[in-house]
């Protein structure tokens, strides 16, 4: 091999390794970016209406961004924060159900805790609402307005809020706020 086809054969295979994985690379370099300039990107300024209109900031908002990215879309992703999400939901309606009524049946309760899991029901509207479907990042192929992408959203931005403020009574706070509907002055 000489030594001109030795060189396009190096700046070939550099060029299929960084392009290998685009969106992983794209996301440690805006990550970076945003660490060390704090420039507004669209998404970060995105971030930053959200914590104002959910009423909580975090310590860490880089937490904040993994709530906001589906599966698809990288390896980061919400899918486990809104499992966290789910199970604090359903914890604060049933305490608040409870205070509101220590005599409330089971069926009562179940129903009330259906209401706010259901991926159809409370969860997509209450999502929605806050305008999550403009924020998710997804693949191209990933609808991001359909429930299952909004409500998953949704859901582990509580979960993100527990991990931040290493409580989940503080997250189920939280929810109870934004449910009832605290947000919804800010995006009217
Ligand atoms: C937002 O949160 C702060 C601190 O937790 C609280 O003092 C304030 O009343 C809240 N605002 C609204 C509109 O709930
Ligand atoms: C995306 O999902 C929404 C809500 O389910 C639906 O109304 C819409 O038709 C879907 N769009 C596409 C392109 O499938």
């Amino acid at each position: 091999m000489d030594f001109r086809s030795f060189v396009s054969l190096a700046i070939f295979l550099s060029a299929l390794l960084l392009s290998s994985s685009p969106q992983v690379l794209a996301e440690d370099v805006s990550s970076m970016v945003e660490a060390s300039l704090k420039v507004s990107t669209p998404f970060s300024t995105e971030l930053d209406t959200l914590q104002k209109q959910i009423n909580y900031t975090f310590r860490s908002v880089g937490l904040l961004r993994r709530p906001m990215t589906h599966a698809s879309f990288s390896e980061e992703n919400n899918k486990a924060l809104s499992i966290l999400g789910a199970s604090i939901i359903e914890t604060s309606v049933s305490l608040q159900s409870l205070i509101k009524d220590v005599d409330i049946s089971a069926k009562d309760l179940n129903v009330k805790i259906a209401d706010v899991s259901k991926v159809e029901s409370s969860c997509n509207s209450d999502g929605t609402r806050l305008g999550l479907q403009k924020i998710v990042r997804v693949s191209h192929k990933t609808n991001v307005t359909s429930p299952a992408v909004v409500c998953g959203a949704f859901r582990a931005i509580f979960g993100a809020i527990a991990i931040d403020a290493v409580s989940s009574d503080e997250a189920g706070r939280i929810y109870g706020k934004v449910h009832s509907g605290i947000g919804r002055a800010a995006t009217m």
